[in-house]
């Protein structure tokens, strides 16, 4: 149903969590390398249960190549907290891109300035930003609710 991205995840159980969420939803799992570690990792498969091999897995090399991929109506929405534009005010389309980014850095400054304008956030306060697996459940699952 949709695409969710995870660029240079670093914490196993986080992309394990996101997997699992990826599967209930009928979405894509893409993650952009490099990666914090390996995909056979055993915390990334017990975070995805048994399903982690159910998953719809796709790794890329770099952002760029996952683009290239696509076909150019693809439509990218990178989740930062550094913007205004909440994800609940998009109408989300089956088969957008939710692009996220590392737990540590979130996503690269080139990223988010290059794609100013499908920037979007989760409001929030009292925290510098979300779990990378809970504000992906957040998104994907607006996006989810929107399409009934
Ligand atoms: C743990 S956060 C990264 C924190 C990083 N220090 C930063 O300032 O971006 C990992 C990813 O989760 C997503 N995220 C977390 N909280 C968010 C929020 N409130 N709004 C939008 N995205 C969020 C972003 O994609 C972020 O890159």
């Amino acid at each position: 149903m949709f695409n969710v991205v995870l660029v240079e995840p670093e914490i196993p159980p986080n992309t394990g969590n996101v997997g699992r969420l990826c599967l209930a939803t009928r979405s894509t799992l893409h993650l952009v390398k490099p990666l914090g570690f390996s995909i056979q990792d055993r915390q990334l498969k017990r975070a995805g249960l048994d399903y982690w091999h159910e998953v719809d897995l796709r790794v890329w090399d770099s952002f760029a190549d996952l683009q290239a991929a696509q076909s150019p109506g693809a439509r990218y929405f990178f989740l930062t907290t550094k913007v205004q534009r909440a994800y609940c005010d998009v109408r989300f389309r089956s088969g957008d891109f939710l692009v996220f980014g590392r737990e540590t850095k979130g996503l690269p400054e080139n990223l988010l300035a290059a794609n100013i304008d499908s920037c979007i956030t989760i409001p929030m306060h009292g925290t510098r930003s979300l779990n990378l697996a809970t504000a992906a459940a957040i998104v994907l699952f607006e996006a989810v609710r929107q399409q009934y």
